[in-house]
């Protein structure tokens, strides 16, 4: 038996497909990787596969190279679903895992989640427990099915652990940890920090490209992100939108790092930008959009990474949904939610620029430990089998 009470190894092999699970499961991996007994691999399904989308997270948060790429792409969520699933079947029952771990909410999550419950290999869900009560959004339907199939179900906040109980999960499969996110984000913040300010921000659809020289000369700016199919599949209200941050971009410049789904849908709608101020630039590593958020004098997204990462950096977060599955961030932290409502959102940024910005507080153990948190969960529980 070795020191950690594992009698025997215990592979643990992360699944992770889409940019915000890079951050999520980077903390994890170096946590786990001190545990002494403890073997891990990587599988990367391929739900992502840009270098601007995937490859820059891996290298700037020290991620190893994945074991396996499943190549999947895009598709819809019933093709590219179903691929992560048929890919990845043989990947586990080939390396055999003892313990299977899947991240926050997106396709890839659900979709390995399944090919484990029915091979009947324990999957442990990081993020579990969030809910908008929006099931017209996808990530919603996947995280209700990922964590009935978990067995591990680590939750970032006390309201997943409520919603989990009402769901009726046993209590002895759920455990709060905190929020790994920030784990990243305290890790990572010198090293943003130090890229500030920030140079090579690539202007995209005919947006002028002194970017890096407009933010450093700039006293204030605002970071804007927007990529849900709700808000940029609608073509008018994506115009709207647009118009309004062309109009803010006068008194404010503004840093819009563009999503490719959201480059697709100005390209069609033959959006170019008017505003003085509206720097369009392509998707940012994650150094660089941390250290965006941390000098931002706002943000306004629809991203749910942001709306945390906000609340702990202190940052004022306009959130163009009429929900959130991260209710602690309105709660205790910097978050506003505007929906859908382009006059609150502008009038909500003229109060902050005139001083009025909401404070806020890091929820309960957003500390930078939640990873650790897990791991301990994880060896106790190889322990037990
Ligand atoms: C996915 C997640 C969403 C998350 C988002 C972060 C689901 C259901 N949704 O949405 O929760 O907030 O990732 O980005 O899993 N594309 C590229 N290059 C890439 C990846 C995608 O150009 O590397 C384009 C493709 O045209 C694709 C579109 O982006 O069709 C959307 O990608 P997809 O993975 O389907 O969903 P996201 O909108 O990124």
């Amino acid at each position: 038996m070795s020191a950690t009470g594992l009698q025997k190894e215990l592979h643990v092999l992360h699944v992770v497909g889409a940019r915000p699970n890079f951050m999520k499961a980077a903390p994890v991996i170096r946590a786990l990787s001190g545990r002494p007994g403890i073997r891990q691999s990587i599988v990367h399904t391929g739900q992502h596969y840009d270098e601007g989308m995937s490859a820059v997270f891996f290298r700037e948060l020290s991620i190893p190279q994945p074991d396996v790429n499943l190549e999947v792409g895009s598709g819809s969520h019933a093709v590219q679903t179903a691929e992560i699933m048929k890919h990845f079947e043989p990947v586990l029952l080939e390396r055999k895992p003892d313990l299977v771990l899947v991240y926050g909410d997106v396709n890839s999550t659900v979709a390995a989640a399944l090919v484990c419950a029915k091979r009947l290999v324990p999957v442990g869900h990081v993020e579990a427990g969030l809910r908008s009560f929006d099931r017209t959004m996808p990530e919603e339907i996947n995280r209700l099915l990922t964590d009935q199939m978990a067995d591990l179900l680590f939750t970032p906040s006390e309201d997943g652990d409520a919603n989990l109980a009402r769901e009726g999960v046993a209590a002895e499969k759920i455990h709060f940890v905190g929020n790994v996110m920030i784990d990243t984000v305290c890790a990572s913040l010198p090293a943003a920090e130090g890229r500030w300010p920030v140079r090579g921000l690539k202007a995209t659809l005919g947006s002028r490209n002194n970017v890096d020289d407009v933010i450093a000369a700039a006293k204030a700016f605002g970071f804007v992100t927007l990529h849900r199919p709700s808000n940029v599949d609608d073509p008018d209200f994506l115009l709207r939108f647009m118009a309004t941050m062309d109009k803010v971009s006068e008194a404010l410049p503004l840093v819009f790092t563009v999503h490719p789904r959201t480059r697709e849908r100005l390209t069609q709608i033959g959006y170019t930008p008017t505003g003085e101020g509206m720097l369009l630039v392509e998707p940012t590593g994650y150094l660089d959009s941390l250290v965006l958020q941390s000098k931002a004098t706002v943000v306004v997204t629809d991203s749910g990474g942001l709306q945390e990462e906000t609340t702990y950096l202190g940052t004022p977060c306009l959130t163009v949904r009429e929900n959130t599955e991260r209710p602690v961030t309105v709660s205790l932290g910097t978050n506003t939610l505007v929906g859908q409502d382009l006059k609150l959102l502008a009038r909500a940024i003229s109060e902050v620029l005139a001083g009025s910005a909401k404070s806020g507080q890091a929820p309960p153990l957003w500390d930078g430990k939640a990873a650790e948190r897990i791991a301990d969960v994880v060896e106790e529980w190889g322990g037990q089998q």
